[in-house]
């Protein structure tokens, strides 16, 4: 069976993966700048789902929406596809959503593919984070070390001074703290509004200048992270956060009952995994969709962790040709 999966998630699984990031992306463009977060998610959910109802596979969905009854579609546990290899699927359609509402940059569709098994079953709670690039010395990050040791020791490996880091952060109240450890160690921080998936993949971009991700988002999109990470390089540990006894009830529940435990990215994302992204806004990583009356064109970036291949892909669809639904 396990020779059946790798089969399946060679080659073809890469280019069907970009197929529905695609959809996604376009469906939730049409919200871009519209000030109106939930339709553009809505229309990501939709276009996602019914482009993997396409694929042939039995996927499961693990990272999902949420769970089951609060979210319409695409929850964790719902199964998609026509049938064929047990796939579990990670995935957040709209990355970004007030990044899209407010047409800002690095909103994009995303997905992960992993044979059975291969992701973290996380309820959608917050997820302490930290990640570098790839290169590094094994373990060099703990995230259960300060800021400023981390700081340090990922400066002494790189033959840098503290003062030479880039740390990205999620601007927000709760990393308050956090920033001005960062400052008192004397490094300097890219404060991003939204999307710490961007932010963590950023560490491993051959051209960034993003040395170290800290801080605190979103579980859901910790998973969808460390599955980037382990097709790219790069090292990555996270921690889940309960803010109260029903994120841990619902954590229970899904097998998790070490509330402490730390996470390195092997436990977050395992196996062969295939990670796709496409822009929505533009961005950093990825352009976003560009439009006119019969065509759009989409940039996408799709890895695959048992090859470190990484492929960008732009594709131009043709709506003279076919369906605005047609992948
Ligand atoms: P959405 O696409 O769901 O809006 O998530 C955007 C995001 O910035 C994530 O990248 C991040 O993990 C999370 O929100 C952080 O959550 P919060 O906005 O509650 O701090």
């Amino acid at each position: 069976m396990t020779d059946t999966v790798t089969a399946a998630m060679d080659r073809n699984m890469a280019i069907e993966a970009v197929r529905v990031t695609e959809a996604a992306a376009i469906a939730a463009w049409g919200w871009t700048g519209r000030g109106d977060e939930m339709s553009a998610d809505a229309a990501a959910v939709e276009a996602m789902r019914a482009a993997l109802n396409k694929l042939n596979i039995d996927g499961t969905v693990v990272i999902g929406e949420g769970e089951r009854d609060e979210a319409p579609m695409l929850f964790i546990g719902e199964k998609v596809g026509i049938g064929g290899p047990k796939i579990d699927i990670a995935l957040d359609p709209l990355e970004g959503t007030t990044l899209t509402a407010k047409a800002n940059a690095n909103a994009m569709a995303t997905l992960a593919l992993a044979p059975h098994g291969g992701f973290l079953n996380a309820p959608d709670v917050y997820m302490e984070k930290i990640a570098v690039g790839g290169g590094l010395p094994d373990g060099i990050i703990d995230i259960n070390a300060s800021a400023m040791e981390n700081l340090g020791r990922v400066a002494e490996a790189k033959n840098v001074n503290v003062e030479d880091l880039l740390i990205c952060v999620l601007d927000r109240p709760r990393h308050q703290e956090l920033i001005s450890d960062i400052r008192s160690a004397g490094a300097r921080i890219q404060q991003i509004s939204d999307g710490d998936i961007y932010g963590i993949i950023e560490t491993s971009q051959p051209h960034s200048r993003v040395d170290m991700y800290l801080g605190s988002g979103g579980a859901p999109e910790g998973v969808l992270a460390a599955a980037a990470l382990q097709c790219i390089g790069g090292q990555m540990q996270g921690k889940l956060l309960f803010r109260n006894d029903d994120e841990r009830e619902r954590a229970s529940k899904m097998g998790i009952d070490d509330f402490d435990r730390v996470y390195g990215i092997n436990d977050l994302a395992s196996g062969d995994v295939i990670f796709s992204a496409t822009g929505v806004t533009d961005g950093g990583l990825l352009q976003g969709v560009q439009r006119t009356a019969s065509s759009a064109i989409t940039q996408s970036i799709v890895m695959r962790s048992m090859t470190g291949t990484v492929r960008e892909i732009t594709t131009r669809h043709d709506y003279t040709r076919k369906s605005e639904d047609k992948d």
